[in-house]
């Protein structure tokens, strides 16, 4: 019993300090720049610069698939784990490019906070919005870093606007910048008017700094900033103490209000301070809501029930030293511990969870252990699809992944017809990870690809090329939404520009150009249905 205790205890402060998270930003915002200063300040790398200046040919940490390397850009997600003080970080990494997937959806329903990085100049962009409002619709909270504050910027006032009309979110910033560009002089922390200085020394950011800090009225009476710098911030501090949202952290635990910082990534200036912040602020794992078998809900306790976990990613072919997949589970309840027998709720059976490993870069790692909050990856036999529930107690399944519709589509065959069988193959893995997903013709000889985005199409084609050595032609099709169809297919009146296939469970699903044809195949179908995909 005193043992029992002993390790709920563990358990209980194991879980307290995990902090699980993704950094969500439009692609140049400086997410790689801030994750590598994540690495730096907790010690896992000494000097910055090591993993990050992709564009000049070297490797980030996170990035290391061919295509990424190549493109220069994040296509898989994955997770890496590190100390930051008391804390241990979990930092999902998630596609940085302006096409995305549905991976990294996914990858965002295993994280318990956001970081959202936002340029300084550009303000929200198009991704950061979409990110936004998956992290809304999963109720996860979201911290703001408002980045690149040594280059010249919007007025802060504006990007507070900005943040709050364009996501529809309170915008409570913690602190504020005292000019911007070649006049940025530091930021001013709000509650207590003390002022971090930013010096011109730290530029390149290689290694940790250490950073002057004053009070603001003495910054004042030392005329160190010039009074066409200092005059602005005086005035938006009294203005956002009179008119602003104040923090609270139910707010942002919530989903109301986003603290917002200022920084400067490339600098280091600022990142200290507001991982600071984000270790104090951000969530540790929290009770998960799962379905019991009666369809009732159920929610799971981190430390309260024994060990479970779900399915969020499938990767094969990670590394070419091991050709094999993984599945990627999410810990949300009770200790892990190396070659466990679980249930598979979905197969109804037993298995070893044989060979766990963590991923920092390409070294892999063998967990022995793992805590609510941390990801593993796990071989995968084929026994694992995306969505599903393991634990060691059974009689649930927690809530299925959001599934987006498809909006482009193509038809993709082999160059060689004598590589059907490596096609046939490496669409099923493919299929089945979730990279694209995959309908035939009614007939069987067609295979049409349906993505969220198009770089979707590209991953296929280069994971087909280098992992299963076929070569591939796609040719786009013009639709732009689809619908499964209910009642018989023979006596569907199609509308112009539309298309009848079926998807990989055999359901009859139509394609249609736009959204308006989906309308009017409705109209002209009252005795069929045509439901949304997704
Ligand atoms: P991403 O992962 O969000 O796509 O952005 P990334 O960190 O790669 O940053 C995009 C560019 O912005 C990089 O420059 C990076 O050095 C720069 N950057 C990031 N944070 C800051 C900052 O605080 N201040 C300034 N001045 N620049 C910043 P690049 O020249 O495009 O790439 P690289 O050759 O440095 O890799």
């Amino acid at each position: 019993m005193a043992i029992d205790q002993t390790r709920q205890g563990e358990l209980a402060a194991a879980t307290a300090r995990r902090r699980t998270f993704a950094i969500i930003s439009h692609p140049d915002a400086g997410k790689t720049t801030l994750t590598e200063k994540l690495l730096l300040y907790s010690g896992l790398i000494r000097t910055a610069g090591m993993v990050r200046g992709r564009k000049g040919g070297k490797t980030a940490a996170s990035d290391w698939m061919g295509m990424e390397q190549e493109r220069g850009i994040s296509i898989t997600a994955s997770a890496m784990q590190f100390p930051y003080k008391d804390a241990i970080i979990n930092l999902l990494d998630t596609p940085g490019h302006q096409d995305f997937s549905e991976d990294t959806y996914r990858t965002l329903t295993a994280a318990d906070s956001a970081i959202m990085v936002i340029d300084a100049a550009k303000g929200v962009e198009t991704q950061t919005r979409k990110l936004f409002e998956v992290c809304r619709l999963r109720r996860i909270p979201v911290l703001t870093l408002i980045n690149k504050m040594d280059l010249p910027g919007r007025p802060p006032l504006d990007l507070m606007t900005e943040v709050e009309q364009a996501l529809n979110i309170h915008a409570s910033p913690i602190n504020w910048p005292i000019g911007s560009g070649s006049d940025f002089a530091g930021i001013v922390t709000r509650a207590d008017h003390r002022v971090q200085l930013f010096s011109k020394t730290a530029h390149g950011g290689a290694t940790k700094v250490d950073v002057a800090n004053m009070v603001l009225a003495d910054l004042e009476r030392s005329g160190r900033v010039p009074p066409d710098v200092m005059e602005p911030v005086q005035h938006d501090l009294e203005l956002l103490d009179i008119a602003g949202n104040p923090f609270s952290r139910d707010q942002f635990l919530n989903g109301d209000v986003t603290p917002v910082f200022f920084a400067s990534a490339l600098t280091n200036f600022g990142i200290e301070s507001f991982l600071d912040a984000f270790v104090t602020l951000a969530p540790c794992p929290s009770a998960r809501l799962a379905d019991r078998e009666d369809g009732s809900e159920y929610p799971i306790d981190p430390v309260e029930t024994p060990f479970s976990a779900y399915v969020f990613k499938l990767q094969a072919n990670m590394n070419p030293k091991h050709r094999d997949s993984t599945a990627f589970l999410r810990v949300c309840s009770g200790r892990f511990e190396r070659d466990m027998m679980v249930t598979h709720h979905r197969l109804n059976r037993e298995v070893r969870l044989s060979r766990p490993h963590s991923l920092v870069a390409q070294e892999r790692s063998t967990v022995e252990e793992a805590y609510p909050g941390d990801i593993i990856g796990i071989i995968n036999p084929g026994l694992f699809a995306i969505g599903d529930t393991i634990s060691v107690v059974g009689g649930f399944n927690f809530k299925p992944l959001p599934q987006f519709q498809p909006e482009i589509f193509a038809r993709l065959r082999p160059t060689d017809v004598g590589k059907r069988k490596a096609f046939d193959k490496g669409m099923e893995q493919m299929a089945q990870e979730g990279t694209v997903q995959i309908m035939r013709s009614l007939n069987d000889l067609d295979s049409l690809v349906a993505a969220v985005g198009r770089l979707q199409f590209d991953v296929l084609q280069y994971r087909l090329r280098h992992e299963y050595r076929v070569e591939t032609v796609l040719d786009a099709l013009p639709f732009s939404c689809s619908a499964w169809l209910g009642g018989d297919p023979a006596t569907f009146k199609a509308p112009s520009a539309s298309m009848v296939v079926k998807d990989q469970r055999g359901r009859v699903v139509v394609l249609f150009g736009d959204q308006v044809m989906k309308t009017i195949a409705r109209d002209r179908n009252p005795d069929h249905t045509l439901r949304d995909m997704g």
